[in-house]
């Protein structure tokens, strides 16, 4: 009995000698042997293993080594190589049905290689098109802005959350450029939905589980294995998605007129039916629905209001730690060996946000830090990476920083928010949310009417 206990441990530390990846690595914990450690998702985490290992660190949970960069130089420069332009090939960036079967992610966020290019370069050239006709975006955006001031207005009675009004109405730019269409603020359907899509950000770590130990997949049997990580619910509100999505491909299919396109859905349609390409062919039509638009943005600015946006997107870093990238070569940082394969998480946007090499006192909110000395406004600067950085940068920055300016710019002139009275002032904390960080959801505010 001693002997075959022996042999075991013998043999699994010989399969976990030879797994274990070679090279000068980078530091980071142990963990288990072949369980790991939990991936850190929160910034505290990072901070911590920071301040132990230095600007890149290394954990490992199951089959899967992930590499931490915090230092903002050694980010840019390594965001800018091809072999480090992929996501990780996971389950869990295959959100739709046809995705799952296919193995392959669709849209732009999660795909890779060519399907990607094309996708990404697709987007670009319709979009750009699209920013031609700038005052229909712009049209857009105020008439929805001028939508949501009426609702606000009807919220200055009494303390009040923040509505969910403002979540609809940012969807409905997005989709009128989309699918030329618009949902009402009383619309549950949509409304239900996109609650239920924010409560699933919490549970998406334990779907990643079969991304992490792959194995799992061949000891549970499947519908428990279902049920235990959550892929039932993640599939289910994935074919929610697709019964909300349907009727709106099916008219823009009824409707099609190759040679008066009304909308983005229909560019793409056309696309597909030309079937241009080996790639466009291979173009799902779920692409259309992770549509994510770029537009350009010319306006009169008021600096002040642009400085505060960048101010409030640098203090908050809503993608605190960005987005995984993989390593589809070996490759080498800062000295350090980095195996083909490896997960990067690169884009630590929360910790450079706060870096004192380019931040002055970085805990405090001041938009003049957005302002040169001759008064104009500085819209980016080393260290700011609330877009992301490099080949994966975010396409939807300039239409982002376009739908901001006019909507907290209609907000603040029309409205004063602040702390009911007798309570603690509203708090800048996020929400405990794995990689993202969302403002507080519970908070109540005064909204007063400036007339
Ligand atoms: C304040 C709002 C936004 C922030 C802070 C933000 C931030 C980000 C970040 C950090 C990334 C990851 C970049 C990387 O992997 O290095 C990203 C990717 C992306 N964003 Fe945004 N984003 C915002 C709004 C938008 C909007 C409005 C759109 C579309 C209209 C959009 C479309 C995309 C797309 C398509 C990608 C994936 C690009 C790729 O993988 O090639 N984003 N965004």
């Amino acid at each position: 009995m001693i002997l075959e206990v022996c042999l075991i441990f013998l043999t699994l530390y010989v399969m976990f000698l030879y797994l274990k990846p070679k090279g000068n690595l980078p530091p980071g914990p142990m963990g288990i042997p072949f369980i790991g450690g939990a991936p850190y998702c929160f910034v505290d985490s990072c901070i911590k293993a920071k301040s132990k290992y230095g600007n890149i660190f290394m954990t490992k949970t199951g089959a899967t080594n992930i590499v931490y960069i915090c230092n903002y130089k050694t980010a840019k420069e390594a965001l800018s190589k091809l072999e480090l332009a992929d996501r990780p090939h996971w389950k869990l960036f295959n959100f739709f049905k046809e995705e799952r079967e296919k193995g392959r992610a669709g849209g732009i966020v999660g795909s890779n290689g060519s399907h990607w290019h094309h996708n990404r370069r697709f987007l670009l050239r319709h979009l750009r098109d699209l920013g031609m006709g700038k005052s229909k975006i712009e049209g857009i955006i105020l008439r929805e802005v001028e939508n949501l001031v009426e609702e606000f207005k009807k919220l200055t009675k009494e303390p009040s959350l923040f509505p969910f009004s403002a979540n609809i109405s940012i969807l409905n730019i997005i989709w009128q450029l989309v699918a030329s269409h618009r949902y009402n603020f009383e619309d549950e359907e949509v409304e239900n939905f996109m609650r239920k899509m924010g409560q699933l950000q919490n549970e998406f770590l334990f779907v990643g589980l079969q991304d992490f130990f792959p194995i799992l997949n061949y000891i549970i049997p499947k519908p428990i294995l279902k049920f235990i990580l959550g892929i039932t619910k993640f599939e289910k509100a994935s074919q929610e998605f697709y019964d909300l999505m349907k009727p709106f491909i099916n008219e823009h299919l009824k409707m099609l007129d190759p040679s008066n396109p009304r909308d983005l859905m229909d560019d793409y349609l056309i696309e597909m039916t030309e079937g241009k390409s080996e790639d466009y062919s291979h173009f799902s039509i779920t692409a259309v629905l992770t549509l994510k638009l770029k537009v350009y943005y010319r306006i009169y600015s008021l600096v002040y209001l642009d400085a505060t946006i960048n101010e409030v997107q640098r203090h908050c870093s809503l993608v605190p730690l960005g987005i995984f990238r993989c390593a589809t070569d070996d490759l080498k940082l800062e000295g350090y060996d980095i195996p083909k394969g490896t997960v990067v998480l690169s884009s630590l946007a929360a910790l450079s946000h706060r870096d004192r090499t380019y931040f002055k006192d970085p805990d405090e909110f001041d938009p003049s830090r957005f302002i040169d000395e001759n008064g104009k406004y500085i819209p980016t600067c080393d260290g700011f990476q609330a877009f992301g950085i490099g080949k994966r940068q975010c396409l939807g920055e300039q239409f982002a920083r376009m739908e901001l300016y006019f909507i907290i710019g209609a907000l603040l002139q029309n409205f004063t928010f602040s702390a009911p009275e007798g309570e603690n002032p509203i708090s800048l904390e996020p929400q405990r949310v794995p990689n993202m960080n969302y403002p507080k959801a519970d908070q109540k505010f005064v909204i007063k009417y400036r007339n």
